[in-house]
């Protein structure tokens, strides 16, 4: 595996794979992640494998999609670790770019003034506004999040030019406004969704997991238990949306270190919440923040037919 930080290194290096004798109609699987890799990393990996012949992930920290207050400074950064788990995982290419890569006017204004430069840049393409929906959920208790996300992952897509993009199922809103935005500015592009990998404990594995130590991961644990309860109510005992909402609070009420912020059912087409008059799959969320960590996590719930 080659690691490039200038796009010009990563463009000589995808086409230099495709110039190989009969590689002329190469397919690119693009993986892009924050680092601190693990599992959930790897298996992004060997999906995009099953699609691609050139298999390219990504290691960029965004300091878009972090609010004033948030994590960015002390986001973990294993580039080293990192390069050896993507090399067993069978990743042809890292792309780990600078922050100038991604936004050239933090090289021209320094990194303030480019980096607000760069965010008012992206404002004016109508297709990296998250709107309403990145103004929900993950976006109200993170304003701004989505809108930095988006800029990043289109500048990434331009760079690499994917034929594939290959994203975890654990940030849901994350993906569907990906999606969204694919569809828009990159509609050769196929979006592709992996599995949420889990701990033993059913804990949806995560960056933000290495912040918590052993007590809290058992806190963490019970958020996928509590979507779990929600799931058989839905699906063992036919109970509506609301009653599953209240069957996965209250799996939630004997854990007061996990403050919980949403529990909610949402359409999956247009992450709008459902009501009891729902059928079909919908997807259940979750945010809590256990000691200073927010976790996220979520389930398909299948809502069938009242039967007459
Ligand atoms: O999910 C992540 O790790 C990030 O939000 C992403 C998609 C790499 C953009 O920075």
């Amino acid at each position: 595996m080659k690691t490039l930080v200038t796009a010009a290194d990563l463009q000589a290096a995808i086409d230099e794979e495709r110039d190989l004798p009969g590689c002329a109609g190469l397919k690119v699987a693009f993986v892009p992640t924050m680092g601190a890799l693990h599992e959930g990393h790897l298996s992004l990996v060997r999906k995009a494998r099953e699609y691609a012949d050139l298999v390219v992930v990504s290691i960029f920290v965004n300091p878009l999609q972090f609010g004033a207050g948030e994590d960015f400074d002390k986001y973990p950064r294993t580039l080293e670790a990192d390069e050896a788990l993507l090399e067993s995982a069978g990743a042809d290419l890292l792309f780990a770019p600078t922050v100038e890569v991604i936004y050239p006017e933090v090289g021209e204004l320094g990194v303030a003034a480019g980096i607000a430069a760069a965010r008012a840049q992206s404002k004016l393409n109508p297709a990296l506004k998250s709107g309403p929906v990145g103004a929900t959920f993950e976006g109200a208790a993170r304003p701004g999040h989505f809108d930095g996300m988006l800029a990043v992952v289109a500048r990434l897509f331009e760079l690499v030019k994917p034929d594939f993009a290959v994203f975890g199922a654990k940030d849901a809103q994350q993906l569907f406004l990906i999606r969204r935005m694919a569809a828009d500015l990159f509609p050769d592009l196929h979006i592709i969704e992996a599995p949420i990998v889990r701990e033993a404990s059913g804990l949806a594995m995560s960056s933000r997991n290495r912040y918590l130590d052993q007590a809290a991961l058992e806190v963490a644990g019970h958020l996928s238990k509590a979507l779990k309860v929600g799931k058989a109510a839905a699906e063992t005992i036919g109970a509506k949306p609301s009653l599953v909402i209240n069957a996965a609070r209250a799996r939630l009420e004997g854990v007061p270190e996990a403050k919980l912020d949403y529990l909610a059912l949402v359409d999956p087409s247009s992450f709008e919440p459902i009501d009891d008059s729902f059928t079909g799959r919908a997807l259940m969320l979750i945010a809590a923040v256990v000691g200073s960590t927010r976790l996220i996590d979520n389930l398909t719930i299948d809502f069938q037919e009242p039967s007459a």
